[in-house]
């Protein structure tokens, strides 16, 4: 019986743009992902039982199979015929249903690990396209780093090495839908739109002034709308020294850019008086 430890790191997105809507209901999307060091921690183990069980100490994870993890086991346990059960805890320390990908990391941890546990030998490619089936951002999960992602979100560019930023994360404590998010969205309405080029060149010139003056997130004007307070935690983040402040995917997080690990603590300190979770982070 095998047993492996997988980090399952949180997304970003340091930019993010709806194109326009597709027919299969999703939409086409142009952002940029980044992988911060904000983990969850996945352990699976083989059993004989033959059933799967997700062990999770956080209330808010499901622990049948709506869970996302559950979904990429039982997957994988089907495509690759496994006359076994795996246990699969989750250590959670991403925020749920908070916009970055705390979910879908967890589900490209399973694919991640049952592919070496069971000597699979499938390529990262292979990975992603088994990791679409599960959700749009399963297959960035999968690669990590820094990427361009188009299409549903699994169009992937990788872009040069981002590490090591200074980030501040703010959950407010709410739980945003996606569906209910892009539902909402009124693609006529959008005022202001990411420059992707030009953030793609403040990636690639390493010029994070550059990048944080120009993220933006068309999902903002959806989310903001129902939770005013996301707009009151990005101005107390530019009023207490960052670059620059954006909600992460549909939200509820928001994050903050700092130029040195100084000037975050002291907005660190600053937030921790009004809001309860918020995380000092840095990107992968
Ligand atoms: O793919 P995933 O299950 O993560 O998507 C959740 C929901 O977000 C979808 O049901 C869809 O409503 C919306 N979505 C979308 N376009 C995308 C990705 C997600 O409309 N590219």
């Amino acid at each position: 019986m095998e047993k492996i430890k997988i980090n399952a790191y949180a997304k970003i997105n340091l930019s993010l743009d709806v194109i326009g809507k597709r027919e299969d209901g999703y939409h086409n999307l142009r952002m940029i992902m980044q992988e911060i060091d904000l983990k969850d921690i996945i352990t699976i183990s083989e059993t004989k039982d033959e059933n799967i069980k997700i062990i999770c100490k956080s209330k808010k994870v499901p622990t049948d199979e709506k869970n996302i993890a559950y979904k990429a086991a039982m997957l994988m346990l089907k495509k690759y015929e496994k006359p076994t059960g795996l246990t699969i805890e989750i250590e959670k320390h991403i925020p749920v249903a908070g916009g970055l990908a705390g979910g879908s990391t967890d589900a490209a941890a399973v694919l991640k690990g049952l592919n070496e546990i069971w000597e699979l030998n499938l390529t990262q490619n292979e990975l992603m396209e088994i990791a679409l089936e599960l959700g749009s951002d399963i297959p960035f999960c999968i690669m990590g780093g820094t990427a361009l992602a188009r299409g549903r979100g699994e169009e992937l560019t990788p872009l040069k090495s981002f590490k090591d930023r200074h980030i501040l994360l703010v959950n407010p404590d709410i739980s945003v839908s996606t569906k209910d998010v892009y539902d909402n969205l009124d693609l006529k309405s959008i005022e202001e739109r990411p420059d992707t080029g030009t953030l793609i060149e403040a990636v690639e010139d390493g010029d994070t002034e550059k990048l944080a003056k120009c993220m933006r997130n068309v999902l903002e004007s959806v989310t903001v709308k129902k939770y005013p307070m996301i707009d009151e935690i990005k101005e107390t983040m530019m009023k207490n020294g960052a670059l620059g402040s954006l909600m992460s995917g549909s939200g509820a997080t928001v994050f903050g850019i700092f130029k040195t690990e100084e000037e975050l603590d002291i907005c660190k300190s600053q937030m921790e008086n009004q809001f309860k979770n918020v995380i000092k982070a840095k990107t992968n």
